[in-house]
């Protein structure tokens, strides 16, 4: 099984990583752990990017440790054995879905919301992107009843 799980850092997607460790472990199983950079943050609002804001150390800094606590969770988690780790910048759903093309993933992982505070929908544009778009299976991680 070859299978990509995509983070935001976002206590949903924190939640399909903990889905997609349960349903793996024990398993003889491929996982890239994907982390795309929002390009509107890489160029800021207006379109002009600063030397700074287009180094971004501290969302690199960031980011990197996002995606080794995440592998580490999974290895702790008995998932493997091949964990591979993908650090983008650009349009989260087109990356997800250029990462699950490439890697010739049978499944995506993801939460169904992220970062986005004002959650005006019951899922998010990304999760939506990528499960009407991609060619393997989604599974797309919702939180409990409240
Ligand atoms: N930048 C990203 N990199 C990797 N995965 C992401 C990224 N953004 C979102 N995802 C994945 O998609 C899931 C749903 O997030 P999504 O961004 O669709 O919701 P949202 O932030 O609540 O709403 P929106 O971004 O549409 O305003 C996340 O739980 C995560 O699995
Ligand atoms: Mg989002």
């Amino acid at each position: 099984m070859n299978v990509i799980i995509a983070l935001d850092g976002s206590p949903s997607s924190r939640r399909a990583l903990e889905f997609a460790s349960t349903l793996l472990a024990g398993r003889d199983t491929t996982v890239c752990l994907v982390h795309i950079i929002p390009e509107h943050i890489v160029y800021g609002k207006a379109g002009a990017a600063s030397v700074e804001v287009y180094d971004m150390p501290k969302e690199r800094a960031a980011s990197k440790e996002l995606l080794d606590e995440s592998e580490k969770r999974l290895r702790d988690a008995g998932v493997g054995p091949e964990i591979t780790k993908q650090l983008g910048t650009g349009d989260p759903a087109d990356l997800i879905l250029t990462a699950a093309t490439d890697a010739k993933a049978d499944l995506i992982v993801m939460g169904s919301r992220g970062l986005n505070v004002a959650q005006r929908f019951l899922i998010g544009s990304v999760s939506t992107k990528v499960a009407t778009h991609a060619h393997c299976a989604v599974l797309v991680v919702h939180p409990p009843a409240k």
